[in-house]
């Protein structure tokens, strides 16, 4: 996340190559949209996210303005690229904390995105959100502009696993956050984190339990990953708190597909559990399934028919470049047949409906040979599999990379 790919340099007029516009009727367009700021930073997190003593400067007012110049600058782009202009399928806000800012000024964004291109009908438009940043009249706002869906950051219900995770929302505004998103009409999902040091099993069942009695529409669970150069990297290094283990994060895994299972959710993907087909998240299935995507703001990354770019980080770096009439974008790549292959493994075994076992021969001859491996040791689907699709089990789903390692050969 903090590390940014090598790549070209991307040319400063933000144009693509021809090839970014083969096969584009076949694929969705999608919008995300970083917002780089935080009140205060957690110790776990290396998100390109900035606290106001970090921002040199640049004000919530003119990010903003440069966001919408991003936009035009987009526009303009594609325009240049397909003969027909897409609209968007959906539209996605993250951070950072995009509830920092006022709920007018995300209207705003979502209005110009909608004047510039047009919405999908039906398109499905998320912002992530720290509890203690929305209430009723917030979520009110968002959703007579058009939002329809909330992603609370709520890691946990146990005040001693917020505490190490330096987590400083109040636990009970998570219930308030929920309750008030509902009565406006928004979708909710909750995001969970398992594994911090010092959790115990019984801490993880008491989060899995009080986000599940919320009765959310969606959940997400990801294990602590802990990123170079954060606080709790530190912290792990010189001893004052343990490294996560890989057996303790399979077992929180286990308990959260159990509970949220019985809990009427369904997995459709490894870290994404949905109440009906109806909430799963298009947006994240969207990058997943290697669609279109333009992503804006410092550090956002794009794909656009194989063409991929990253904006320069610093919002300070991303005001220069907008204010002088330049894409942000610092470096681009396309990918080649065998890294789009990798990729496209790489993503879709972790979705519920798995992929295709002639499309994993066709790139690997030999991948019959690991697929019966597979079979016989219970990680993939027996049924699913003779029907020629490569689904995970719960015991596969423990142990994707090293499945997507021996299928890639
Ligand atoms: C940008 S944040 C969500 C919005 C908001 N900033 C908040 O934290 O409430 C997106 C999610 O990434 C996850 N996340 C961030 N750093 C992580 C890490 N080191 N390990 C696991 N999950 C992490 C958290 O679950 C978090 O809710
Ligand atoms: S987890 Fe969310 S609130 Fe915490 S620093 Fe990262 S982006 Fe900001």
């Amino acid at each position: 996340m903090a590390q940014m790919p090598d790549g070209e340099i991307a040319p400063r007029d933000g144009l693509l190559p021809a090839s970014a516009a083969l096969g584009s009727a076949e694929r969705t367009l999608h919008a995300y949209l970083h917002i780089p700021f935080c009140r205060v930073r957690c110790g776990y997190c290396d998100y390109n996210t900035y606290t106001s003593s970090e921002l040199q400067g640049v004000t919530e007012n003119s990010f903003l303005n440069n966001l919408l110049r991003e936009i035009t600058l987009s526009k303009n782009v594609l325009e240049a690229l397909h003969s027909e202009q897409r609209k968007f399928s959906t539209v996605f806000f993250g951070g950072g904390t995009p509830t920092q800012l006022e709920a007018e000024q995300l209207a705003l964004v979502l209005e110009t995105l909608k004047s510039e291109f047009g919405l999908e009908q039906n398109a499905e438009v998320t912002t992530e959100a720290n509890p203690d940043t929305v209430d009723e009249r917030y979520l009110n706002t968002l959703a007579d502009a058009g939002f329809t869906r909330v992603s609370i950051g709520m890691q946990s219900s146990v005040s001693s696993v917020l505490k190490i995770l330096d987590r400083t929302h109040n636990p009970e505004n998570v219930a308030k956050a929920v309750a008030a998103a509902k009565s406006a009409g928004l979708q909710v999902s909750v995001d969970l984190i398992y594994g911090t040091p010092g959790e115990s099993l019984d801490d993880w069942r008491e989060s899995l339990a009080t986000a599940i009695d919320l009765d959310p529409d969606h959940i997400s669970a990801y294990s602590l990953i802990v990123e170079p150069g954060t606080k709790l990297a530190r912290q792990v290094r010189s001893g004052e708190l343990a490294q996560p283990s890989d057996d303790d994060h399979a077992d929180k895994y286990e308990i959260a597909e159990q509970m949220i299972a019985a809990a009427g959710f369904d997995w459709y993907e490894i870290c994404n559990w949905s109440k009906s087909p109806a909430t799963v998240s298009r947006h994240n299935l969207a990058y997943w399934r290697s669609n279109d995507w333009w992503g804006y703001g410092p550090g956002a990354h794009s794909h656009v028919g194989g063409t991929r770019w990253w904006n320069v980080k610093h919002p300070s770096a991303y005001a220069e470049r907008l204010v002088a009439s330049e894409s942000p974008a610092l470096a681009r790549e396309n990918l080649d047949e065998a890294a789009k292959a990798t990729e496209r493994v790489l993503l879709e075994l972790r979705l519920r409906e798995g992929i295709s076992i002639d499309y994993l021969k066709s790139i690997n001859p030999q991948a019959a040979k690991p697929i019966s491996h597979f079979i016989a040791d219970g990680m993939v689907n027996a049924e699913d599999a003779i029907r020629g699709q490569l689904t995970l089990t719960l015991k596969g789903r423990l142990l994707t990379d090293a499945l997507v390692r021996d299928l890639l050969g």
